[in-house]
């Protein structure tokens, strides 16, 4: 008989829910078997799972009977919610509320949900400090995960809150690779001042999940945050002049020159960094390196994520002026 229990994981083709599958597919002795979740079992991502030995199952988080389905006889559920994917807050609440009401419902053990600060908290949508975004948020890709936090204790769901950092994937993915300016000189972008930012490799969240539902009922009820590395602009900036052979500076613009950028998002993510310079003790408090280590002991810092990784990033040798300002 298989005695194994079995974690079922939301996004489990994409970055963090694809590293929680991983991390657990790697522990051959482990205790856990993982339920890979998607919404087309058929792809090349879920078929590469299911040959290391994932169980794949459909599921669609806008479907909340698709997700009983998935998470029935589970005893840990990893839940994330895809903002980038629509840019709708209402639509991440909802979602998570699917995942919370199905969670519920199948008598799900643990749950981790990967959520990040209500920022609103700290910065009230009166405070004039960043402009309000969609008439009722701050960052509205963190405001909904914070304010999704209450569908999981609210029902009583036993919940690990996980505090996720900033991909270095997103260097390769998202456009945040460097750049050349006007002045001919490449440039790293970061509306950051001289203040530190949290960042991970994405692969990292997922080792950390599994360290997490390892521990059992330690971190149930409990927030806790996760990060490789706190670099500034210009630390970053350092590390991949080291690592590609050539330099690379840090363009460090205001805030509004960031918001003004214009791509989908930018304001966004605009009001994201300023939350993150602007109370940089408490965000990067939040998300202890050592404690991040103690869960994973393989975690990345910078250097050794961009040891593997700096082939990947794209150097935009253009004449597309990177400051902006
Ligand atoms: N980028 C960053 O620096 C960063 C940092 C912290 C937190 N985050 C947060 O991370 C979240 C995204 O997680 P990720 O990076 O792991 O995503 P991702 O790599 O983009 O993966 C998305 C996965 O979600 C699945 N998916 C999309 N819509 C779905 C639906 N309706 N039902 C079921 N599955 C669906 C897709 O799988 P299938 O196509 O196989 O169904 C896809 O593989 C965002 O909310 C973002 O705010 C990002």
């Amino acid at each position: 008989m298989d005695e194994k229990k079995v974690i079922a994981v939301i996004g489990a083709t994409g970055a963090q829910g694809g590293g929680v599958c991983r991390a657990i597919l790697k522990d051959a002795g482990g205790r856990t078997r993982v339920r890979a979740l998607t919404r087309n079992a058929g792809s090349d991502k879920a078929r590469e799972l299911k040959m290391l030995g994932a169980e794949v199952v459909e599921v669609d988080i806008d479907d909340v009977e698709s997700l009983k389905r998935a998470f029935r006889g589970a005893h840990g559920a990893f839940c994330v919610t895809f903002f980038w994917e629509h840019f709708s807050p209402e639509k991440e609440l909802a979602e998570a509320k699917n995942m919370a009401d199905a969670a519920k419902h199948a008598g799900v053990r643990h749950v981790i949900w990967s959520t990040l600060e209500d920022t609103r908290k700290l910065v009230p949508l009166y405070d004039s400090r960043m402009p309000t975004l969609m008439e009722k948020y701050k960052v509205p890709h963190f405001d909904a995960k914070g304010e999704a936090n209450r569908f999981f204790s609210e029902r009583g769901l036993p919940t690990t809150f996980l505090l996720t950092s900033f991909y270095w994937e997103n260097l390769i993915h998202f456009g945040m690779g460097p750049k050349r300016g006007e002045d001919g000189n490449l440039y790293i972008t970061l509306p950051m001042g001289d203040r530190k930012l949290p960042g991970i490799a994405s692969e990292d969240i997922g080792k950390c999940a599994y360290g997490i539902f390892r521990k059992g009922s330690e971190f149930i009820g409990k927030t806790v945050g996760i990060a490789g590395d706190h670099l500034t602009g210009g630390q970053m900036a350092a590390a991949l002049t080291k690592a590609l052979g050539f330099e690379i500076l840090y363009n460090a613009v205001s805030l509004e020159v960031f918001r003004g950028f214009g791509f989908p998002g930018a304001d966004d993510l605009g009001n994201m960094f300023q939350f993150k310079r602007d109370f940089e003790s408490d965000f990067c408090g939040a998300r202890s390196l050592g404690f991040s280590r103690a869960l994973n002991p393989a975690m990345q810092t910078f250097e050794t994520w961009l040891a593997e990784n700096v082939g990947h990033i794209p150097i935009d040798i253009g004449s597309r002026q990177a400051s902006g300002e």
